[in-house]
């Protein structure tokens, strides 16, 4: 009994050190609605954009963990960040679709803290767009309830500028999804969904977009979306995606920059510290 009371302890303490350690990249602030992205990135001012704040907590429990100083995984989405912007430079592209062949393979955590890690450069912006609409989940990752969100845009009554997000980490800025709807491949394939791309992917020279997807096989939506996007991220599940698939994404994906692959929820397996 003792024993367990003091590995209880010793968990418990190593989890204090983390969100100790943890540099909050998030602040507070309270504002509401209405854009405020301004074009000037190195001070980018929300002041009518809705602020929320996300605590270290919150950001553990979730698994945002790129933003958490110390954080053992935060390393990985630093090394997924630079393989990225390295192949998004060379190919002149600023926006990405996070996507995978089966659901629950992790996209969304991809998305997000892929999201939090680019922001944490200076010489960029991130917008990151759930474009699940189906079964949003961005706004959980940074721990808030979206009353509205790009569902209502697209259904005609509903500016962007009143929908965005800001999550109290510098140079990021999310679109939440709003509630979930049923007829969301309709709405993909509407103008506003085209006029909408063509604004958010032109107003600001260093805005990386990134949309967390749906998954590619058994909807249509990613499909109807993908030729939107310039390239893709490819998350595959260890032990669910089958080879035949992986393959089968990959060929839906080939007409996009394949940036790569995410092996996630992979078993442990012994391999260097590097
Ligand atoms: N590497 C991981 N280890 C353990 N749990 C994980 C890992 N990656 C994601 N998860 C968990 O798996 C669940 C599904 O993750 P997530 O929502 O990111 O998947 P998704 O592919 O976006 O799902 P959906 O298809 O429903 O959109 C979440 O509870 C998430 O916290
Ligand atoms: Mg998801």
């Amino acid at each position: 009994m003792e024993r367990i009371q003091q590995a209880l302890s010793k968990a418990e303490e190593q989890r204090r050190k983390i969100v100790d350690g943890a540099k909050p990249v998030a602040s507070s602030g309270h504002g509401d609605v209405s854009n405020a992205e301004d074009s000037n990135h190195s001070s980018i001012t929300y002041s009518k954009t809705r602020t929320v704040t996300v605590s270290p907590n919150t950001m553990l429990d979730n698994r945002l963990v790129a933003g958490i100083k110390g954080h053992p995984q935060a390393d990985t989405f630093r090394v997924l960040r630079t393989k990225i912007m390295y192949k998004m430079n060379q190919a002149g592209i600023n926006t990405i679709a996070v996507t995978s062949p089966n659901k629950g393979s992790g996209k969304s955590m991809v998305a997000a803290n892929l999201a939090v890690s680019l922001s944490l450069e200076v010489n960029h912006t991130v917008l990151l767009v759930d474009m699940d609409l189906r079964r949003p989940s961005i706004h959980k990752y940074f721990g808030f309830q979206p009353e509205y969100g790009l569902a209502d845009h697209l259904s005609g009554d509903m500016e962007i500028s009143s929908l965005l997000v800001h999550p109290g980490i510098e140079r990021l800025v999310l679109l939440p999804s709003g509630n979930p709807i049923q007829h969301s491949s309709e709405l993909i394939s509407t103008p506003m969904m085209a006029d909408l791309m063509e604004d958010i992917t032109t107003r600001y020279a260093s805005r990386i977009i990134i949309f967390d997807m749906p998954p590619l096989l058994h909807i249509d939506d990613a499909l109807i979306f993908m030729p939107k996007v310039q390239s893709s991220l490819l998350v595959v599940e260890e032990g669910v995606s089958t080879p035949a698939e992986v393959k089968e994404s990959l060929r839906l994906l080939e007409h996009t920059t394949m940036l790569g692959t995410v092996y996630n929820k992979a078993r442990q397996h012994k391999q260097s510290p590097y």
